[in-house]
């Protein structure tokens, strides 16, 4: 049954009249056709205002003071006399013409077209753009449909950005996708967890990936104590570069001199040798070139990274090769930091996103083998802190380079305003979950592959879990419910995305 008709047309904007009472929401998508056999024009409503029919200028300020006037003498105004008078106007935009296939709108819906409220088959024409990562369901405003969204494998080495205020749902999301890319074995995932949330949640009532019982599909990293099989944290010396301290610490020019000449004497243990020798040792070393001041300050600095042994001479012991062998078996890689200073952890992230780019472009020159790798995809929470000053983060370089090789990083933030703008326009999938601050809206509304200039009012009304997907895999912004993680554990493995996914599976080898 429709709940409208059309009453004004642009190419960019439809207008319908609402009977009175329907309710109806922003971001709601709807159905404007002339008839059953018409062209399907799927619009999304993105303003809701008052309406009355009446011949009076004015007439609901009069209709409002007349009742003003009686309530104040306590009279009851019968509203039911003026039902018949009142109406609401919807404002949508169109998001395309449902006819043999889907495209864009360039005509409009007929005259007094109907208007109504969109079910499954509708949305037939998405099933194969939605990917096989399944995240949570379509949603039209708050309604949830039983329609599995999710994004393609396609979709990691062009980059993947998750962002939203706190508590809107981040962290959840990312669950969700270690859940499904645990459950498909086809793409390698690595998440740094600086929090220790996703092991096994990290608080009560919560649960972690641990708890999906994969543990063929799940490896895991950590510094600290888990209740559970874990490795250890290490990585070797010499897979540490001056340009990795450079962005935990700030040195002078001398101590980068320093350090530089101590890399060229001490070669792959120099990071160690710092460490492990005196300050006169070291002085004497270089023959006496450089001032025991600076020498003392880069021992100081140094010092942190030196805890839990993080740091080894023996490339052995490096996590780094059993790392990216688990990605290319298509796992969930899980490094958990999240007893560690800050620069330690983002050094230990800064090695491991450095040795999967390079590994894949030394692997890029073998043809038949880079085929046979699937898209790993490199997770980092609070990304905006390694991608502000572009210049010489690994991470920046692999935004602007790992698609070729891919490479792909997923940077979860609430702060996407502070994150370099050249860089986030490599990001190509974007998960846009409630964002409070009006210029993190706009610098992803510049950056978006599709235009989401018009969803703005929508983006501030989103509930925890409610997302926009944009990417240039689906023809517009979908709107979607996350699964919350623990309903999605709960789900049967039948309901799992490559059953759910049969076609796109097919379509979906590694390209
Ligand atoms: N998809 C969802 N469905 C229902 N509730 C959710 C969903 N996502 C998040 N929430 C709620 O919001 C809270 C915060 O989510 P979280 O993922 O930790 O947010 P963030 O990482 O953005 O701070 C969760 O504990 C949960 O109660
Ligand atoms: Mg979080």
């Amino acid at each position: 049954m429709h709940i409208g008709r059309v009453i004004g047309n642009r190419v960019l904007e439809t207008t319908f009249r609402m009977n009175f009472g329907e309710e109806l929401q922003v971001g709601e998508m709807l159905v404007a056709e002339s008839g059953p056999t018409s062209d399907r024009y799927l619009i999304r409503v993105m303003d809701i205002e008052h309406g009355a029919d009446s011949d009076e200028l004015n007439w609901m300020s009069i209709e409002a003071g007349r009742m003003l006037r009686m309530d104040a003498e306590q009279h009851e105004y019968d509203l039911g006399k003026i039902y018949d008078n009142l109406h609401c106007i919807g404002t949508s935009s169109p998001l395309g013409c449902i006819g043999d296939e889907f495209r864009k709108t360039k005509t409009i819906p007929h005259h007094f077209s109907k208007v109504r409220r969109t079910n499954a088959d509708d949305y037939e024409f998405l099933k194969d753009t939605l990917g096989d990562i399944q995240v949570g369901s379509l949603r039209s405003g708050d309604r949830v449909m039983n329609f599995p969204v999710g994004i393609s494998g396609r979709s990691i080495p062009h980059h993947i950005g998750i962002f939203a205020t706190t508590g809107m749902g981040k962290s959840n999301l990312m669950k969700n996708l270690a859940l499904s890319c645990m459950r498909l074995r086809k793409y390698g995932f690595l998440i740094l967890d600086p929090h220790g949330e996703y092991y096994d949640g990290g608080e009560v009532g919560k649960k972690g990936l641990k708890q999906a019982e994969l543990d063929d599909a799940l490896v895991v990293f950590s510094s600290r104590k888990l209740d559970g099989p874990y490795n250890s944290l290490h990585v070797a010396s010499s897979e540490i570069q001056i340009a990795d301290l450079e962005n935990l610490y700030e040195f002078t020019q001398a101590q980068k001199e320093f350090m530089e000449n101590a890399q060229f004497k001490f070669q792959d243990t120099w990071l160690t040798d710092i460490n492990d020798k005196s300050v006169q040792e070291i002085h004497g070393a270089l023959g006496g070139r450089f001032h025991e001041g600076s020498i003392n300050v880069v021992k100081r600095r140094l010092e942190t990274l030196f805890r839990f042994d993080l740091i080894s001479r023996d490339p052995k012991l490096s996590i780094t090769n059993h790392v990216i062998d688990c990605l290319h078996d298509g796992k969930v890689v899980l490094v958990d930091t999240s007893n560690m200073y800050e620069a330690e952890e983002l050094l230990i992230s800064t090695v491991l996103a450095r040795a999967i780019f390079e590994r894949h472009k030394l692997i890029y020159g073998d043809k038949a083998k880079f085929e046979k790798i699937p898209p790993v995809l490199i997770a980092l929470e609070e990304a905006q802190r390694v991608l502000t000053e572009a210049k010489g983060s690994i991470f920046a370089q692999i935004a602007r380079e790992g698609r070729k090789f891919k490479a792909g990083l997923c940077a979860v933030s609430q702060q996407p305003k502070l994150i370099d703008s050249e860089v986030i326009s490599q990001f190509n999938t974007l998960f846009i979950l409630g964002l409070a601050d009006r210029r993190d809206r706009e610098i992803l509304r510049n950056s978006a592959k599709q235009d989401i200039s018009q969803l703005d009012n929508e983006i501030q009304m989103l509930m925890p879990g409610e997302a926009l997907i944009a990417s240039p895999f689906t023809p517009f912004a979908i709107p979607v419910k996350v699964h919350l993680y623990e309903n999605y554990l709960e789900k049967s493995v039948e309901d799992a995305p490559k059953r759910v996914f049969k076609k796109s599976m097919i379509n979906n080898t590694f390209y």
